[in-house]
């Protein structure tokens, strides 16, 4: 794409590009990124912002082979911005991301995609599982060979979120279990780590071995969910995206607590996040600051959680690994009988911004090739 000519409005510099498309961008938004108020090796901004007036205009812009050249007015120096860079910059002067991916949300008969575990240690492969998951909120790995290769693709990915429970944490039935997951009981559908001030993005729950009867996993997209009560039920939808809920988790060593709302929105007020967990629910001052009519309509999301037309159910096999969004998926299982055979999964976490930066290396990478 090439620039046709440029033209310059009161504030802002104007674009004419052979694409017939015109772009702006504002003087003081241009001073903020000039490549020149970068350090060269660190790549981070060494300009201060608040050292120009916020009116400022150019002395003069040029179009020449070097790109767009503006003088300041006070600064012998002028900024130089490449063609490139005002063409990566040219949707209202946002930056194009190869991790930005709409998520579509899904229903029980939603049927996960399945990717290789040997393929994914391509790039590209390991790109499209991850775009998968991002659009999902779901993927299953399979033909994982050896009881560490879960946790090693993980290591392909970004670091691991350590918590209370480790870094990587055995499910199997325990002796003596501090949590439900480490018990042979069902478990009703719940995301993890609502406790804590930011909920690990995505869980990684590597199947060692799953033969003892029951034990079947469940999984619901809590967007589906969130999307139909902000469709039937407005006055709850806005209680539980507005109000928060205090959860807790405590044993012998730690006691964490924190508050979130049920139902996080982003600016555009698209869903965000969905943070559910009923047996990590804190109860005493919930009431008290909430009202019962939250509390109302947090027990009504309970109901709605468990209709049926939402989770869908799989039985991991052994060397299969399912990885889900923690702020989004609800996951749970079924009881499983402790004397008919072993249950172990191995598991982890891993947050949202470290799968979002292996996306963009990869699209680097490729892009280079
Ligand atoms: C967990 C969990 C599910 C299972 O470890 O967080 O919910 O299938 N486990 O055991
Ligand atoms: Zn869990």
């Amino acid at each position: 794409m090439n620039i046709l000519s440029i033209s310059v409005t009161t504030d802002t510099l104007e674009l004419l590009w052979s694409d017939d498309v015109i772009s702006n961008y504002p003087f003081i938004w241009l001073r903020d990124i000039d490549p020149s108020g970068f350090h060269p090796q660190t790549k981070e901004r060494i300009f201060d912002l608040t050292s120009v007036d916020f009116d400022i205009q150019a002395t003069s812009v040029r179009l020449t082979e070097r790109g767009v050249e503006l003088q300041w007015p006070a600064q012998p120096q002028g900024s130089v911005f490449s063609q490139q860079l005002l063409f990566d910059y040219r949707q209202h002067c946002a930056l194009q991301d190869p991790a930005k991916i709409d998520y579509q949300s899904w229903q029980g008969d939603f049927n996960p995609p399945r990717h290789c575990a040997e393929q994914v240690q391509q790039p590209a492969a390991m790109a499209t599982m991850l775009r998968d998951l991002k659009r999902y909120g779901l993927v299953i790995i399979t033909d994982l060979v050896g009881d560490r290769s879960g946790e090693q693709l993980g290591d392909l990915i970004g670091f691991k979120r350590e918590s209370n429970f480790g870094v990587m944490f055995e499910v199997i039935n325990k002796p003596e279990p501090n949590n439900l997951a480490y018990t042979s009981v069902s478990l009703p559908l719940h995301t993890d780590l609502p406790n804590q001030e930011l909920p690990p993005g995505y869980q990684f729950l590597h199947c060692i071995a799953n033969e003892a009867q029951g034990g079947e996993s469940i999984l619901a997209d809590g967007y589906a969910i969130a999307e139909d009560l902000r469709n039937q039920n407005t006055e709850q939808f806005n209680l539980l995206s507005s109000r928060s809920m205090p959860f807790r988790f405590h044993d012998n060593n730690v006691d964490i607590r924190f508050r979130h709302k049920i139902i996080g929105l982003d600016e555009e007020q698209q869903i965000n996040s969905f943070i559910f967990n009923a047996h990590l629910a804190a109860g005493p001052d919930f009431v008290a600051g909430n009202g019962l009519e939250y509390f109302s309509a947090y027990r009504e999301l309970i109901s709605r959680v468990r209709r049926p037309q939402y989770p869908l159910q799989l039985k991991l096999q052994a060397g299969e690994m399912m990885i889900f969004d923690n702020r989004r998926v609800l996951h749970g299982r079924k009881s499983f009988d402790p004397s008919s055979g072993k249950r172990h999964l191995r598991g982890y976490y891993i947050d949202r911004g470290e799968v979002d930066s292996r996306l963009r290396i990869i699209a680097r990478e490729l892009q280079s090739e």
